[in-house]
């Protein structure tokens, strides 16, 4: 390492340091790569791995060049822009992030600060709360902050497999007393089953992408499995997921043991809390014996039909944005599908059998003979317009297009 002479500054930021130390990083990863942003109220709250070195930023709606206030984005963005990240504001002004916290991106968390609550995270190096996950989506709802992820199964003993999540925690949830100190009591995760049925199903076990449906308690989400390019798209009601939490738990009594189902002590558990003597805040109603060992559920959260809403063999796919249509008869879901070759696909998801997962278009939004992953995708309802973001630019493309049609037929 280079030693720095006395009484000479070095005019480089510490991000900046460790990228030169790090010379073997490719010099792209050094750059700020925006991996938070979120609109809540007239703010915008961004967050940007800044050549390694996390930092976030308020800025005002409708200014964006003006910084209101800055802050350390440790624990609220990653390091690395690799690293699959997402993160919430909940309606008391929360920040819930998923992401990884440290520099070798060892350490995941879902990570709570910036509200009233103190801040809270998963238990730290502990592979049975999350497993190398992959975060894809966050969702305040309710009592609880969801997050939607994939991650290694620890319940599965046999070779590595991935399974898919969801998880919340309570929203009022104030840590623990002693055990689980700034730590969670009400985290819960249970697997997302998105397959074909059949005698043995076909699990499409890993999630890219999911969509929350507020106006339907819908989540849809995108799932692909890495035996094959194939990919589907299932559709999960908030209904059922409660029924996974509420159901029992699955526990290893010893590394050695098995995963076994073990009953739900509170099976209808509302985030409900215990007078606590003295100064702090009551305790969520959860025993923090319970609360260190009982997390993962027993059942898999089933989507709302067995079969997936669409399924592809060959093509992979990556993003997905819904948008409701009534039409004279029915009220349509329209399904915006992003492939990792850069088309989207717009498909119909219904009540009806005939129409399930019929395909209405492939919309091919990249010049011709390009072909690339899209990076976001996003529904402007106001402008009845789908926002397809790219490496280095953004599409507007109309949700109607009904010109492109020159005959009924
Ligand atoms: C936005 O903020 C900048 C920097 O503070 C300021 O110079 C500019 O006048 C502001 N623009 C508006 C429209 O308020
Ligand atoms: C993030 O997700 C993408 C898409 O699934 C995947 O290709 C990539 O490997 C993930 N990143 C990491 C660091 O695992
Ligand atoms: C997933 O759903 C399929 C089809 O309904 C079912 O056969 C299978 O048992 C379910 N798997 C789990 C783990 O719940
Ligand atoms: C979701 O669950 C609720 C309550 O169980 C039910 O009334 C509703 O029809 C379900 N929605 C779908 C789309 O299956
Ligand atoms: C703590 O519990 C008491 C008794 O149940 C209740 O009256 C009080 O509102 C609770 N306080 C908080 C901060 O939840």
């Amino acid at each position: 390492m280079t030693q720095w002479c006395e009484g000479e500054t070095p005019s480089i930021t510490s991000g900046e340091l460790c990228c030169l130390l790090l010379s073997f990083l490719p010099q792209e990863e050094c750059q700020n790569y925006v991996r938070v942003l979120i609109v809540a109220g007239r703010k915008v709250f961004m967050c940007g791995t800044n050549a390694f070195s996390p930092v976030c930023t308020s800025r005002q709606v409708g200014n964006l060049s003006r910084t209101i206030e800055k802050i350390n984005g440790v624990a609220r963005c990653p390091y690395d822009p690799l690293h699959n990240s997402t993160a919430v504001i909940s309606s008391q002004g929360e920040l819930y992030a998923a992401t990884v916290i440290d520099f070798s991106g060892r350490d995941p968390a879902i990570y709570r600060s910036l509200g009233s609550g103190p801040p809270l995270r998963t238990a730290q190096y502990n592979s049975k709360w999350l497993n190398e996950p992959n975060f894809v989506a966050a969702y305040d709802i309710g009592l609880f902050a969801y997050f939607f992820l994939r991650e290694n199964a620890v319940e599965h003993d046999c070779g590595r497999t991935v399974y898919s999540r969801v998880a919340r925690v309570c929203k009022n949830d104030v840590g623990g007393r002693f055990l689980l100190e700034d730590t969670w009591t009400t985290f819960m995760k249970a697997r997302l089953n998105c397959s074909r049925p059949g005698e043995v199903p076909f699990y499409y076990n890993e999630l890219q992408s999911a969509f929350h449906l507020p106006e339907q308690d819908l989540i849809y989400g995108v799932f692909t499995t890495n035996v094959i390019a194939a990919s589907a798209v299932c559709a999960f009601n908030l209904s059922a997921i409660s029924q996974a939490f509420n159901g029992p738990f699955r526990y290893q009594e010893n590394p050695r043991a098995a995963w076994l189902p073990i009953a739900n002590p509170i099976p209808n558990f509302q985030c409900g809390t215990l007078p606590e003597t003295g100064p702090n805040e009551n305790l969520t109603e959860r025993s923090l014996q319970d609360a260190q060992r009982l997390f993962l559920m027993s059942e898999a959260v089933q989507p709302v039909t067995p079969e997936p809403c669409v399924t592809q063999d060959s093509v992979r796919f990556s993003h997905l944005v819904v948008d409701l249509v009534q039409a004279k008869d029915t009220l349509y879901h329209v399904l915006y599908i992003g492939t990792e070759s850069g088309t989207i696909l717009k498909a119909l998801s219904t009540a009806s059998r005939s129409l399930r997962g019929c395909y209405l278009e492939e919309l091919h939004v990249l010049p011709p003979g390009r072909r690339e992953p899209l990076r976001s995708l996003r529904i402007l309802h106001s402008a009845r317009a789908l926002f397809v973001g790219l490496s280095d630019s953004v599409l507007r493309v109309p949700l109607e297009r009904c010109a492109a049609y020159h005959s009924q037929g």
